[in-house]
Parts: structure tokens; C-alpha cells; sequence
């Protein structure tokens, strides 16, 4: 069986083995693979997997070998999966790799926001501290977590690791989602999406990209956030209508932003969060620990293997 992979380098940039996939077939490793040459690439092959190469019904229209896709990820918006659909092609995702490591960075994050501990170490690197009369200083506000509403819309794998970082530090959680599961924890209180956009002092983006939620933190409910608040956006960067996030940053509409996505990636160098007032922005990596990537590793040899015994897994499509 032919397999390709368009974009195999952030998964494993050398420090995990490639060697359980090869064992599964005639593969083809590509660091990444631009939208022009997904075709000319993927010919023949009967799985292409891809992390975050966009597979278009162009593309899959053009690729009349290819029964399965598996995505390198957790979030599958990459590939049009309505054509997928129609071609009965199935696509596996990789659910819950990242869930520990994820909900690390949403906390990683806001807790930059409440300490700005790299400005800080930064300042006594420069010499501020040798030279300050005063046992202590800080440049921003310090800002206690114990008590602050955390507002979490997606109350997912993430979403509920974050809720019980969030009780951890003694945050009362209230949550948005759609059709909540069974087994909720009882002292997530459940609300509708403005309440949580209201009442929190942090807002956290745990919900998967889809039509329904593109850009759904834009100016209308950014303007019912406190001052106060926070912003973390983990998820994907299309949650957000970036200038309008800018806007309530600069204005002071709300308090800060932390973000590990956004809308375009790699981005465009004039993002105008890059240098909107107290926003943290960094580069995609909370899924990039290695104990995640190499789980996310073995789940992808598992998908491949269980669409070849004809029993696909994790598929998010039929
Ligand atoms: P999950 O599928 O377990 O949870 C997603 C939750 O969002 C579900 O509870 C679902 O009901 C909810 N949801 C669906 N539509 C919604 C809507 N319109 N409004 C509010 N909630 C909605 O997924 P998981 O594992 O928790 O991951 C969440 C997202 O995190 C992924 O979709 C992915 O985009 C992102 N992610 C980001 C990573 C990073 O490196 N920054 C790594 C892994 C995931």
C-alpha cells in the first residue's frame, strides 16, 4: 500500500521513529508539501495523512486512489470532509493525544498573564533588580487566580482538564456546550455562550473550528467581557476575528490575551495581535511535548492499521 505524508516534520522533527509506519507500507515522508503540490505528491497512494496541509475536494477529487486520510491531529478542519463523505473516504482523526499538555499551556499562559514572569526574569537579567532600591518590584499588575470565574466554551477532552486545573486553583467554573455529555463534573456550572462571555474573568477556547464556530469571539461579545478579563484561545485561531480582538486589547476592553493559535499559520508578519496591547501570542505549541507527539504517533499507526484489518478507528466523517 502506498502512504504519503505531506507534512510529517512537526510531528517528528528527529526525536520519534518513523520506523511503525514504514512497517505498514510504501511510504513517503515530506516535511511539508505546498497546496500546489498535494496532487502531484498524493497520486497513487492510497493514504495520505497530513497535520495541517489543507486536502481541498479539488485536491481529493483529483486523487481517485485514495481511500483513507488520517490526520496528524486532533482538530481535522484541514480537510474538506463532506467530500470525503461523498467519496466514502474515511478520516481519522487522533482524539485526546494532547489533552494533558494542552490544558498545561492553556494554564501556561494565563499564568504569564497574571505574573509576567518572562518580563520579569528578563528585567533582572538586564541588572533592574541589582540596581533597585527595594527588596521587590513588578512591571504589571499581580493578579490572583484563587476565586476568578474561569469560562471554558467546549467542555471536550480539553475543556474538562482545564476545568480541573482551573478547581485546582481554587476557580470557580463556569462552562458552554452543546449537547453536554454524561458524566460532567457537578461543579461545572453550565450556561449559555454569552453568560460565559458575562461572568468570567478568563474565557478558554476549547472548541473544535467548524462553520458554527468561526470567528466566534467578535467585537459583539468581546464588548460583554469585564475590563478585567482575559482572554486564552488554544484551539484554533479561526475562533477569533483577530482585528476585533485587537481592538478591545488596544481600547482596553479587556484585560489581556493569550494565544497559541491563530488564524493563519504560519502567520502574517503584520497580525495585528502581534502588537496588540498586553497579548501573548506563541507559536502553536501546546501540543508539541514529546510525550504528546509520541502518542500522537502510536494512534496514528493504530488508525492506519485498524483502516487496513477494514474496522477504521477515531473516524470523524461516515
Ligand atoms: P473534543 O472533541 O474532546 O471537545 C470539543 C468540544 O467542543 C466538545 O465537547 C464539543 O461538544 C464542543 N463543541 C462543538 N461545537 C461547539 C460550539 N459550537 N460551541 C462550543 N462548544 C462546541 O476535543 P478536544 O480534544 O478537547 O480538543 C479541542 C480542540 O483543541 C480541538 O478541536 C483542536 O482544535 C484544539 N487543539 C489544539 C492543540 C494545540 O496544539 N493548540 C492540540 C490539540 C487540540
Amino acid at each position: 500500500m502506498k502512504i504519503v505524508v505531506l507534512d510529517g516534520y512537526t510531528l517528528n522533527p528527529g526525536d520519534l521513529s518513523w520506523d511503525a509506519l514504514n512497517a505498514l507500507g510504501d511510504c513517503s515522508f515530506y516535511d511539508f508539501t505546498l497546496p500546489g503540490q498535494v496532487v502531484e505528491r498524493a497520486a497513487g497512494a492510497e493514504a495520505v495523512l497530513t497535520n495541517k496541509v489543507s486536502l481541498t475536494r479539488s485536491h481529493l477529487e483529483s486523487l481517485p486512489d485514495l481511500r483513507y486520510i488520517g490526520v496528524l491531529a486532533t482538530g481535522f478542519n484541514m480537510v474538506d470532509i463532506q467530500t470525503a463523505r461523498e467519496r466514502n473516504i474515511p478520516v481519522s482523526n487522533v482524539p485526546a493525544y494532547g489533552t494533558a499538555s494542552v490544558s498545561q499551556m492553556t494554564f501556561a499562559l494565563l499564568l504569564e498573564l497574571t505574573q509576567h514572569i518572562g518580563h520579569h526574569a528578563r528585567t533582572v537579567q538586564d541588572g533592574l533588580w541589582a540596581e533597585s532600591l527595594y527588596f521587590c518590584y513588578w512591571d504589571y499588575p499581580l493578579i490572583e487566580l484563587a476565586g476568578l470565574t474561569m469560562g471554558i466554551i467546549g467542555l471536550g477532552n480539553i475543556g474538562q482538564a482545564v476545568s480541573r486545573l482551573a478547581r485546582a486553583f481554587e476557580m470557580p467554573v463556569i462552562a458552554y456546550t452543546p449537547r453536554p455529555k454524561a458524566g460532567i463534573a457537578a461543579d461545572i456550572n453550565l450556561v449559555g455562550l454569552e453568560t460565559v462571555f458575562q461572568e468570567s474573568d478568563v474565557v478558554s477556547l476549547h472548541c473544535p473550528l467548524t462553520p458554527d464556530t468561526e470567528k466566534l469571539v467578535n467585537a459583539d461579545r468581546l464588548s460583554l467581557m469585564k475590563p478585567s478579563a482575559f482572554l486564552i484561545n488554544t484551539s484554533r485561531g479561526g475562533l477569533v476575528n483577530e482585528p476585533d480582538l485587537a481592538d478591545a486589547l488596544n481600547s482596553g476592553g479587556i484585560a489581556g490575551a493569550g494565544l497559541d493559535v491563530v488564524s493563519v499559520e504560519p502567520p502574517v508578519p503584520d497580525n495585528p495581535l502581534f502588537t496588540a496591547r498586553n497579548c501573548i501570542v506563541t507559536p502553536h505549541i501546546a501540543w508539541a511535548t514529546r510525550a504528546a507527539r509520541a502518542r500522537l504517533m502510536a494512534t496514528v499507526v493504530e488508525n492506519l492499521k485498524a483502516y487496513m484489518a477494514g474496522k477504521p478507528q477515531n473516524v470523524v466523517n461516515l
